[in-house]
C-alpha cells in the first residue's frame, strides 16, 4: 500500500480511503464503484505546480492531463488549484467548459481533431491548439479567420526515444501516428508551413514520449531533443520557440515490482527536466522558453481504487481459481488492452495476508474479460468486497457499457465524507439513444 495515500487498515480491519471505510461505501453506493482520494489528487496537481513556481520562476504551466479521468468535477479541481488542462476532444472540451473552467488555460490535442472540434474550440477561446496534420492547420486557419483572431498553436514533434514501457503507450518511436519526425525533416516542413498561415500563431513545440515511464533519462533526453530541435529552427527558420511542452508519462505504482514514488518523488522528475531545459538553453544561446508539463496517471493514478462485491468462484485443479467480481472489462478494460498488473486486497478482510494466487475475472462474456492474472488474494468468499488499486486512471475514462453493463458510479472523498462526481447509470440511460425505426414498428 502507498504510505502517501490516506489508504489504510481501520480498527475494524477494514480498508479506509479518505477517512471513508470502504465497507461503508459499499453499503452506502454499491458496487462496483470508484472511489477517489481528493486530498491526494490536489497534493499531485500542488507539488508540479509548485516545482515550476520555485524552480522555474513560475514561467510556465502544469497541466492535468484530462483523458486519464474526465468528469465535471476533475475540471472544476484543476480549476481551483489554478493549474491548466489537456483535452483530446469536443466531448472533454465541453466538459471542462460545462464547468467555468477558464479557455485559456485549455489546450487541446489530437492525432485527428475533427472539424467540428477546431471550430468549437476557435469558438470557445481555446487558448492553445497541438497542431498534429497539415489539413487540421489549414482549417484551423479558416476557422480562426472566421472567428476573426489569430489562433496559438504548438506543433506536435516526435523526437524519437525508445522508453521502455508497454508499446501500445510509447509514442515517440519512429512509428508512431503521434506528431512530426525531427529525424525526417517532418517537423522542421510542417513548422515552415504553420508560419505561412495568417491566422495562426506558431508559439513552440510538444512532444509526448509515452506513458508510465520510471526512468527519468528518458524524460530527459527527450527535453535535450526538443531543446536541440529550438536551436536547429532557430538557425534555419529564424523562429524562435517561446514555449515547450514536455508532455506528461511519469510512471505510478500498481503492483510489486513497479516504483513507489512519493509526491516530492514526482517534483523531482519535473526537477530533471527544468535543469535540462536551462542547461540547454545555455549551451544552444536560447532564451528560456515557457515550460509546460501534461501529467495525467501520477495525478489520479493512485487516488483512485475500484470496489467490486466476489460472487462466482471456480477452482480449476492444477490450472487457475478465477474469482469473479460484480465489475470487469467494462470499467477496467486495461488487461484486456496491455496485461496491466493491480494489486488487489479484500476491503472487509484488509489485515488479512495473502494465501494464494488467484485470477480476478469480471463478469462480461469474453474469456479475456480478467482485472489480473496471479493477484495475490486470502481466500475469497462469496459477498467478500475486493479493491484493486490504482485504478484512477484510465479506468472509468475508458469504460464502456460491453454488455450493456452499467459505467459504475465514483464517488470523491475527503476528511471521512463522500459524495457521487459521477452518478450511477440505470437501465433507462443505457436504452437512453436507442430507436426502433418505423419499419421495425
Ligand atoms: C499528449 C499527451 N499528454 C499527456 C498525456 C498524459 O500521460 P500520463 O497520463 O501518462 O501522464 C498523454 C497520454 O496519453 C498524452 O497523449
Amino acid at each position: 500500500m502507498n504510505e502517501r495515500e490516506t489508504l489504510k487498515v481501520n480498527e475494524k480491519g477494514h480498508l479506509e480511503i479518505g477517512g471513508c471505510d470502504c465497507v461503508e461505501l459499499a453499503k452506502e453506493f454499491s458496487t462496483p464503484l470508484y472511489v477517489f482520494d481528493e486530498a491526494h489528487i490536489r497534493n499531485m496537481m500542488r507539488v508540479y505546480r509548485d516545482t515550476i513556481q520555485r524552480e522555474y520562476d513560475g514561467n510556465g504551466i502544469v497541466l492535468y492531463a484530462s483523458k486519464a479521468f474526465s468528469c465535471k468535477a476533475i475540471y472544476r479541481i484543476a480549476m481551483q488549484e489554478k493549474i491548466g488542462v489537456d483535452v483530446v476532444s469536443g466531448g472533454e472540451l465541453y466538459t471542462a467548459l460545462s464547468v467555468g473552467f477558464p479557455a485559456e488555460r485549455i489546450y487541446l490535442h489530437g492525432n485527428n481533431k475533427l472539424p467540428h472540434e477546431l471550430r468549437e474550440a476557435v469558438e470557445a477561446g481555446v487558448g492553445t491548439i497541438v497542431a498534429d496534420a497539415y489539413p487540421e492547420a489549414d482549417l484551423l486557419d479558416a476557422e480562426a479567420a472566421r472567428a476573426g483572431r489569430i489562433q496559438e498553436v504548438l506543433i506536435r514533434i516526435n523526437p524519437g526515444v525508445e522508453a521502455h514501457t508497454h508499446a501500445y503507450v510509447q509514442t515517440a518511436t519512429p512509428d508512431s501516428k503521434f506528431g512530426f519526425s525531427v529525424a525526417d525533416g517532418a517537423a522542421e516542413r510542417f513548422c515552415a508551413y504553420i508560419l505561412s498561415k495568417k491566422h495562426l500563431r506558431l508559439k513552440g513545440f510538444h512532444c509526448h514520449i509515452g506513458s508510465q515511464i520510471f526512468e527519468k533519462q528518458s524524460f530527459v533526453i527527450a527535453a535535450e531533443k526538443v531543446m536541440r530541435f529550438c536551436a536547429e529552427i532557430k538557425q534555419k527558420l529564424s523562429f524562435e520557440a517561446e514555449t515547450i511542452n514536455l508532455g506528461g508519462g511519469f510512471g505510478i505504482w500498481y503492483a510489486e515490482g513497479d516504483k513507489k514514488i512519493s509526491a516530492e518523488g514526482y517534483g523531482e522528475y519535473l526537477s530533471a527536466l527544468i535543469d535540462t531545459v536551462k542547461e540547454e538553453c545555455e549551451r544552444c544561446g536560447l532564451k528560456r522558453p515557457y515550460l509546460i508539463v501534461e501529467p495525467g496517471r501520477s495525478i489520479v493514478g493512485e487516488a483512485g481504487i475500484t470496489l467490486y462485491t466476489v460472487g462466482a468462484i471456480k477452482d480449476i485443479p492444477g490450472i487457475r481459481k478465477y474469482v469473479s467480481v460484480d465489475g470487469g472489462m467494462f470499467d477496467n478494460p486495461r488487461y484486456c488492452l496491455y496485461q496491466s498488473k493491480y494489486t488487489a486486497l479484500l476491503a472487509n478482510r484488509a489485515a488479512e495476508l495473502p494465501c494464494e494466487r488467484v485470477a480476478i475475472a469480471g463478469k462480461c462474456c469474453e474469456s479475456g474479460d480478467l482485472i489480473g492474472v496471479d493477484m495475490n488474494l486470502p481466500a475469497a468468499k462469496w459477498g467478500d468486497l475486493l479493491a484493486v488499486l490504482s485504478t484512477g486512471a484510465y479506468n472509468y475514462s475508458m469504460a464502456s457499457n460491453y454488455n450493456r453493463n452499467a459505467v459504475p458510479p465514483a464517488v470523491l472523498v475527503c476528511d471521512g465524507k463522500a459524495e457521487y462526481i459521477v452518478k450511477p447509470q440505470s437501465y433507462e440511460d443505457i436504452v437512453r439513444n436507442d430507436v426502433i425505426p418505423t419499419r421495425l414498428k
